[in-house]
């Protein structure tokens, strides 16, 4: 920020006259409605009740309950708590409780560095989410107020270490470890000071604006009153910003600000981010931190909201787009969404109170926080639980991907929509980040885009190539010819190097032919062609197989490869591929085992047809009379039996066959 020119407005201020006196009559404040674009967010450690006790009985444990009060119930809440551990207690962890119940639909996402933590919370309404997987957590009963949860905690565990109310903050600061209080009884106290142990961010629902007095002013004004007690008598310091910003296109860095803040006497206020053109009129002292560490004294203010407002319209601002009373802070921050260009009329459109629809942006925070989206081998799926669209009080009537054409279908729990990678014009860079783009449209004819992506899960791949261009994969290795194979390695972990170590190739019936060990090749047919460090990781070799001579079969073989990892979990990977082998010089090739079959059986047929015709032949042509010889001197005896034998002989089937 140009240092002087903001000084010279300051002193350019104190010379501004009321060009245009308004009658505060104009100005009825009201609640501020979403498409005013001005959002308060202050951090404190005042909480709207409270209190800390000596904890359970069991002094391993400490419990803390969390008591979440949305004033508004229809809209769905998120809160980031993050749990640190006090300084010098991190040995002897102990276990800790948190209880936390809300009012409301809340997206509770739980940070911690490896706590043992447990959440006791009432899942109807809160959805809990943590960096760390999952969580040890059970359901509480449905107690009616705060003071029904603390009195089940404390039979449940003996004691409570801490109970806030905590009103609607966006993320709390939460340290564990902590002794934080000696008293026996935890008994809520009001407006209650954790400092201890706790911090909030908190949006104030407070804020309030006039109507907008022109489509799009240029000018407009805000006031701060931080309302925080005396009872800390030490001179206290708070910090605020205030950001323009714009939801597409360029912020209006010009906007004119005319910023009134008002506290108790001793306060400073340590001022950082403003427009260029901000004046100032703040009580008690401020410094301009962009400017200089000097501190200015300010001036004393009314103490009532109409006092206030006076003031702005004395000074010729004729639109309040914000005033908000803050109850205690250490730090505030004025959201403020402006654009260069002024907005198209259709970007907002206030919807019916009875009703009250998400507005676009907080159905894209939704989906944020839920992250439908998962990427899976070869395709990327989103399933929205419908359970958690009925919060938008607008019935989803369509859910696609970038390419309309892609539908989800309802499954009753959840919307689905599945495109494999070459699909639904799903990009995939470096070989694993997945993106597309999830288009919900709404019953109000809202459309809400969120773009999205993933990372495909880790895989090792080999594929197998007739050609050293690795253009078209086979699954074909040929014998006695070169084969071409390339090793593939999908992830995202940067810093793992995989190397090749290990290929083998499993022939049916015999024992594997190693073709690479410990990442070089194991023969004069095997040649490594290198390593591709791209992304994804790629290995390339090529190797000959060769086949005894003679070996006549057309057999299926396996190709396995094994790639280790550093700095990664698993350090290996392991892959193979089924292929089928084929030699070229086929005995013969064509010849099916139902042609040998046919064939054979054929044979067999002519064989027993041509012995029956051939017998048939013979016994037609052979004469009745015709005794076989017999030999010249047989032994009397024998002779008879012999005669006896052929005298039976003619009585065969020949011989009716001859007496026909
Ligand atoms: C619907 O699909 C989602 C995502 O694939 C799945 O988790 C869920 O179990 C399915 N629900 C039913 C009823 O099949």
């Amino acid at each position: 920020m140009d240092g002087v020119q903001c000084l010279a407005l300051l002193l350019a201020f104190s010379l501004v006259t009321s060009a245009s006196p308004v009658n505060i009559q104009d100005c009825t404040l009201q609640p501020l409605g979403q498409e005013q674009g001005v959002k308060v967010l202050y951090s404190t450690s005042r909480v709207p009740s409270g209190c800390v006790s000596q904890g359970p009985l069991e002094t391993d444990w400490e419990v803390h309950i969390l008591y979440l009060q949305y004033k508004d119930r229809s809209g769905v809440s998120q809160l980031h708590l993050n749990v640190s551990s006090a300084e010098g207690n991190s040995t002897q962890q102990r276990k800790v409780v948190f209880i936390v119940s809300s009012n409301s639909h809340t997206f509770l996402t739980v940070h911690s560095e490896d706590l043992p933590l447990t959440f006791i919370y009432n899942s109807e309404n809160i959805f809990l989410k943590t960096n760390y997987g999952e969580a040890n957590s059970t359901q509480i009963p449905s107690l009616g107020s705060g003071e029904e949860l603390l009195k089940w905690a404390e039979l449940m565990y003996g004691g409570v270490s801490s109970f806030a109310n905590v009103g609607s903050p966006q993320q709390i600061l939460f340290q564990v470890g902590k002794e934080i209080g000696t008293s026996e009884d935890c008994i809520p106290e009001t407006d209650f000071n954790a400092g201890q142990y706790l911090e909030m961010d908190v949006v104030s629902s407070e804020v309030k604006s006039c109507p907008l007095s022109s489509k799009h002013p240029r000018e407009e004004a805000h006031i701060v009153w931080l309302q925080q007690s005396h009872q800390d008598s030490s001179s206290q310091a708070v910090e605020l910003n205030m950001n323009v910003t714009c939801d597409k296109g360029d912020p209006f860095k010009d906007l004119n600000v005319f910023l009134v803040l008002k506290g108790q006497e001793n306060l400073l206020w340590n001022i950082g981010s403003t427009t260029h053109s901000t004046r100032f009129l703040v009580s008690g002292q401020y410094r301009l931190k962009h400017i200089s560490s000097r501190t200015i004294h300010g001036q004393a203010l009314p103490d009532s909201k109409e006092g206030l407002m006076r003031k702005v319209q004395e000074r010729g601002f004729d639109f309040i787009a914000s005033y908000t009373e803050i109850p205690s802070a250490n730090r505030i921050t004025l959201e403020i969404f402006r654009c260069a260009e002024p907005p198209t009329e259709v970007a907002t459109t206030p919807q019916a109170s009875n009703h009250p629809h998400r507005t676009t942006r907080e159905i894209e925070r939704l989906l944020d926080l839920m992250k439908p989206w998962s990427c899976l081998d070869n395709t990327v799926e989103v399933a929205l639980a419908k359970q958690y669209l009925q919060v938008l009080n607008d019935p989803v009537t369509a859910m696609t991907l970038q390419d309309r054409s892609c539908v989800a279908q309802d499954n009753m729990t959840h919307l689905v929509v599945r495109s494999f990678l070459e699909d639904c014009f799903t990009q995939v860079e470096r070989g694993i980040h997945v993106k597309n783009q999830l288009i919900l449209t709404l019953a109000s004819l809202q459309q809400v885009t969120v773009p999205f992506e993933c990372s495909l899960p880790e895989k090792l791949s080999l594929q197998l190539y007739p050609t050293p261009e690795f253009k078209l994969p086979s699954t074909t290795l040929e014998v006695n010819k070169v084969a071409y194979v390339q090793v593939s390695f999908r992830t995202a972990a940067e810093e793992s190097s995989p190397q090749l170590q290990e290929c083998s190739l499993k022939t049916s019936g015999k024992a594997s032919l190693l073709l690479i060990h410990n990442g070089t090749s194991t023969s004069s047919s095997v040649k490594i062609l290198g390593a591709f460090d791209n992304r994804p990781w790629v290995h390339r070799f090529q190797f000959i197989y060769e086949a005894e001579d003679g070996e006549w079969s057309s057999s299926l073989a396996t190709l396995f490869c094994r790639v280790s990892l550093s700095h990664h979990d698993p350090s290996s990977f392991e892959s193979s591929l089924e292929v089928k082998v084929k030699t070229t010089q086929m005995h013969n090739p064509g010849l099916a085992l139902s042609t040998v079959v046919g064939i054979t059986f054929g044979a067999f047929l002519i064989g027993v047809l041509l012995t029956a015709a051939l017998w048939y032949i013979y016994s037609h042509t052979r004469p009745l009379a015709k005794i076989p010889p017999v030999s010249a001197n047989p032994p009397a005896s024998e002779s008879s039996s012999t005669n006896h034998s052929i005298g039976s002989t003619q009585s065969t089937p020949c011989s009716t066959s001859s007496m026909a």
